[in-house]
């Protein structure tokens, strides 16, 4: 089974970008984590992150018949664009969103989020560990799914 691990803006400042909120995990670090989580899981992983919503979308569009899900962390964009949610419902590609804060306990503005409606789980407010939940929740539905059919 593939799996899609994309992340969204100013992600690849993990690390360095307020450390208080985010840690200092980078992503690359996040990255090599999910790597053994998937090879203990039997799944590949494929890796993009974006600062140019286009190219997310199109990122998005390309999965399609490639992998079976998404991990999703679209940044500043959870809170902007149902364009990303739309993407992933227009390729029937399921998805878990990731926010390494809990965006529900944070500015007014980040509390709406585009992508929950269709999510099939959210995890949020575990920091970078966060990921590894998601991925490990995001191939056991899919395995369910898969078993059922
Ligand atoms: C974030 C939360 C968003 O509000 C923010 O814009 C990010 C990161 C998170 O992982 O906590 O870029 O998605």
């Amino acid at each position: 089974m593939r799996i899609a691990v994309l992340n969204g803006p100013n992600l690849n400042l993990l690390g360095i970008r307020e450390p208080e909120i985010y840690g200092t995990v980078t992503l690359a670090e996040i990255e090599a984590r999910l790597e053994e989580v998937g090879a203990e899981l039997g799944v590949t992983l494929l890796f993009s992150q974006f600062n140019d919503e286009g190219r997310m979308l199109d990122a998005i569009h390309n999965c399609r018949g490639v992998v079976a899900g998404a991990l999703v962390n679209a940044g500043a964009w959870t809170h902007t664009s149902l364009a990303l949610r739309d993407a992933f419902t227009g390729v029937k590609l399921p998805y878990v969103e990731v926010h390494l804060s809990n965006i529900y306990a944070r500015e007014p503005e980040r509390r709406h989020s585009w992508l929950a409606p269709g999510a099939l789980g959210i995890v949020a407010g575990f920091g970078a560990e966060g990921y590894e939940l998601a991925l490990r929740g995001l191939v056991r539905a899919l395995s369910a799914a898969e078993g059922a059919a």
